[in-house]
């Protein structure tokens, strides 16, 4: 264990805190509102937002979509700069500040913003971002990363930066009373990978980052054996700060990461339209049993620490297994039936964009090359 850690980001938790965003921006900012197609005029947080901005000079760009393109938000880009934003308030849920991350830092660059995701300009300066969380599930509105995708070419690729980390983060849960049921399901699912991404690797006697990984999974678990409760001020909270955690950087800190799930399932966005979450439900069994044998000690540690299974030869299967059921019991599917085209077609495509986007050493071990995806594709598209 070797690490540097901060999580600059300051978090406002609670009902109401939204009113915090008066005074967490400076009053002299001229600020930017991002925010989506519109769910927030719906659950009242706009005008809490517009309430909380009464004594600041701002401007609104809405429209951000699910999987935001760079398309849409390079217009957000031209508006930052001619009009000299210094802030940004993201309003929504990873899309949202997921875009104004990408929007802060192309304001700050002369090239193509999608420059940034090429590689070709690395980050250094951003418009301060400040984010107004509406959908708990990516841990954006406190982490470094983004993930934008370019319509035209259906890539859709992250970047890091610690200057797009937001400086603070609204987390009221009374925001999260509009959601689709869809949505929340994809907020459980997300965060579940999100930790196994990051847990599920090699035995590296790392304590506390495992012990915490254990404790957000079983929240998960609990939060979808009380999924009736989900109305309730107590289900939303324990959602919101569970997903936040997963994907704060705190239980990555220091141990081996994996995000081939991750990486492989944003081809399947990106060519097929799946929802993000339901992208990684429909890889992660697949290639779990691909890595059996490398992940076989801490599927184990799993499958015993979180869904208290027994011990057994076939304890590290089982395990996989539970995570399916916990898949299915959402009914999430765990199988890529929206290709629309025959199989074999479908997966030589998703290899393709692999490969054009140099996603070809995979893992912890980057040991699921190209070989190994076709592998794991073969599992999971019906
Ligand atoms: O656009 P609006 O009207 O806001 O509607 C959104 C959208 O249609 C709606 N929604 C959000 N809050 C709502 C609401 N509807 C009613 N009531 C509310 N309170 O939900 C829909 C989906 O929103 P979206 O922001 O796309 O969902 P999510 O938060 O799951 O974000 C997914 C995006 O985040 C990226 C994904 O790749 C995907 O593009 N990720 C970002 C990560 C990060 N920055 O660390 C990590 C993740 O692994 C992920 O890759
Ligand atoms: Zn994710």
């Amino acid at each position: 264990m070797e690490f540097s850690y901060v999580n600059p980001t300051h978090i406002h938790f609670g009902q109401g805190k939204i009113a915090s965003v008066s005074s967490a921006i400076p009053s002299t900012s001229k600020v930017l509102v991002i925010y989506g197609g519109g769910s927030i005029k719906k659950n009242g947080v706009y005008q809490q937002v517009q309430d909380a901005l009464a004594n600041h000079t701002w401007l609104e760009f809405s429209g951000v979509e699910a999987n935001p393109t760079m398309e849409t938000l390079d217009k957000a880009v031209a508006i930052a700069k001619t009009e000299e934003i210094d802030y940004i308030l993201a309003v929504g849920g990873g899309s949202v500040i997921d875009g104004a991350k990408y929007v802060a830092a192309a304001a700050c660059y002369d090239g193509a913003g999608w420059d940034i995701l090429l590689g070709k300009h690395t980050v250094t300066e951003a418009i301060a971002i400040g984010a107004v969380l509406t959908l708990p599930a990516t841990g954006s509105e406190s982490n470094a990363a983004s993930v934008i995708t370019r319509a035209e070419t259906q890539d859709k690729l992250p970047f890091f930066s610690p200057a797009v980390q937001p400086k603070f983060a609204v987390l009221d849960a009374d925001a999260m009373k509009t959601l689709p049921e869809r949505q929340l399901i994809n907020g459980l699912v997300d965060a579940w990978v999100h930790i196994c991404e990051q847990y599920l690797t090699m035995p590296t006697g790392a304590m506390v980052q495992d012990g915490y990984a254990e404790a957000l999974l079983k929240n998960l678990l609990v939060l979808a054996e009380q999924y009736d409760q989900r109305e309730t001020l107590n289900w939303r909270e324990n959602l919101m700060w569970t997903a936040n955690q997963a994907l704060n950087g705190l239980i990555g800190t220091g141990v081996p990461q994996d995000w081939a799930t991750h990486m492989i399932g944003h081809e399947l966005t990106a060519l097929y339209g799946v929802d993000h979450a339901r992208s990684l439900a429909i890889v992660q069994p697949s290639l779990l049993r691909n890595q059996l044998v490398v992940k076989k000690a801490k599927l184990e540690q799993l499958g015993s620490n979180v869904f208290a299974l027994p011990a057994s030869d076939d304890l590290a299967e089982r395990t996989i297994a539970a995570i399916e059921a916990f898949y299915h019991g959402l009914n999430v599917a765990t199988q890529l039936t929206e290709h629309g085209e025959d199989k074999a077609a479908a997966i030589d495509k998703i290899i393709g964009q692999l490969t054009a986007h140099n996603m070809v050493k995979l893992g912890e071990n980057q040991a699921i090359t190209l070989t190994q995806s076709r592998e794991i594709l073969e599992l999971a598209v019906k």
